[in-house]
């Protein structure tokens, strides 16, 4: 089999670079090693900046998400229960739309399907080779046969746990990381959200996040040590935990049922560098983490193979080189940028069990200034609803 790029993975990021190069005419096979079932079964980001929002439409994948995606005007924090709006429609005139991951990734690969692209689910023993010459490969098992895909490129859309970083020899490759102590333990009921908009709350006890993904589905987390297991938390214990951490009002509020899904999700920043080898590049999770509280991680994904598609376009339809040995520049230059945010966010609002009373000190003045500064407001804003220098 030959093809111009083989995407390892059919993630976001992997689904979203397919449709992109589909869309330029550059041939692509997607090849992930789990089930197309198995990858909507992942409960995992709800809110879409703008872009990405604008980026679906452009590739045509719009309809279901322009009837049920929510947009949302603004968040709410909460410090031991105050409350303070930041209103980003007001603040900077922008806003986030609240449509889930796994229905982007239904989407684009309903999309998929419809143009017979070719995908290849289910496929064992990944292997990506000779990337730092000419004619890279890939090889894989699929029905208990040995497969090998020639190809131009190798975009690395593999996950945090995939084969394309672990390829990359260590002496070639920097690696930043920051393990939080920490994981979400989160929740998905059948119940109408809590209030209108997502409340992210900073409680003594530990943070909590109230948001949906419908007006009829509601997606709770709490944050838990990073030894707990899912099976610890009963329903109730949940719900009991999630009230305490909340406002008093919306607490009493709060509208509770069976849990539909429950699993913990560990915290972490991470970053690699460079983000390209000769004709292996790496994107999404695969080349960086973000701690999901400032829902960036599935945006950053869809930026990545933005650039990334570009650069290809460029290289096949120009015949030029200057795209892709940008690439890793400017994906970078954008990964530290949200880096930075989704940390300050966490540090803001989660309970750190060495920071100690000076620590939470800190973080009230830190919401205090939020509460009395626009300008605070704005930045936070700004970097939520996706900063583009
Ligand atoms: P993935 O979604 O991990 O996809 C990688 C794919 O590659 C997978 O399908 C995997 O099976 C496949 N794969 C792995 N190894 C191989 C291999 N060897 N061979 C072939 N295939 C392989 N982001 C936001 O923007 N907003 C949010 O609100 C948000 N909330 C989150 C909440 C939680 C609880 C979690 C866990 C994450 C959240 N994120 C959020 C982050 C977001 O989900 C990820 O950043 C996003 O999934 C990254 O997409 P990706 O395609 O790069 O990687
Ligand atoms: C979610 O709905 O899963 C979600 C929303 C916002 C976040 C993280 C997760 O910051």
């Amino acid at each position: 089999m030959r093809t111009q790029v083989a995407i390892i993975g059919a993630g976001p990021a992997g689904l979203t670079l397919g449709r992109l190069l589909e869309g330029a005419g550059i041939d692509a096979v997607i090849i992930e090693q789990r089930s197309a079932e198995y990858v909507l079964g992942r409960i995992r980001a709800g809110v879409l900046e703008q872009s990405s929002v604008d980026l679906l439409r452009q590739m045509g994948v719009n309809q279901r998400m322009d009837a049920e995606g929510i947009f949302h005007d603004g968040i709410e924090l909460s410090f031991d229960g105050e409350m303070l709006r930041v209103n980003f429609n007001e603040l900077i005139a922008r806003r986030v739309m609240v449509y889930g991951q796994t229905e982007v990734t239904r989407d684009l690969m309903d999309a998929r399907t419809a143009s017979g692209a070719k995908s290849i689910y289910e496929a064992g023993d990944v292997h990506i080779h000779d990337f730092d010459g000419e004619t890279p490969r890939v090889t894989f098992t699929k029905d208990g046969q040995t497969h090998q895909i020639e190809c131009d490129f190798i975009a690395g859309c593999d996950g945090f746990h995939g084969v394309s970083r672990a390829s990359v020899p260590p002496s070639a490759i920097s690696l930043f990381e920051r393990v939080y102590p920490f994981g979400w333990l989160g929740v998905l009921v059948d119940q109408p959200p809590v209030a209108e908009e997502l409340i992210y709350a900073h409680h003594k006890r530990g943070f909590a996040l109230c948001s949906m993904r419908s007006l009829t589905r509601s997606r709770y987390y709490v944050q838990v040590d990073s030894t707990e297991k899912a099976e610890n938390w009963s329903d109730d214990r949940f719900w009991d935990e999630l009230r305490a951490r909340l406002n008093p009002d919306i607490a009493e509020s709060l509208k509770t049922g069976p849990s539909i899904e429950k699993s913990i999700a560990p915290l972490r920043s991470f970053v690699a560098e460079p983000l390209r080898f000769g004709r292996l590049f790496l994107t999404g999770d695969a080349a960086h983490i973000v701690p999901p509280t400032g829902a960036k991680g599935l945006n950053m994904a869809i930026h990545d193979v933005m650039e990334l598609a570009t650069a290809l376009q460029e290289f096949y339809g120009e015949r030029s080189d200057a795209g892709i040995n940008a690439y890793s520049g400017n994906v970078l230059e954008n990964t530290w940028r949200t880096e930075r945010f989704s940390w300050w966010m966490t540090q803001l609002l989660h309970t750190f069990p060495d920071s100690g009373d000076f620590g939470r000190r800190i973080q009230r003045a830190d919401f205090d200034y939020l509460a009395a500064s626009r300008i605070a407001r704005q930045s936070l804003a700004e970097n939520y609803t996706g900063f583009r220098a």
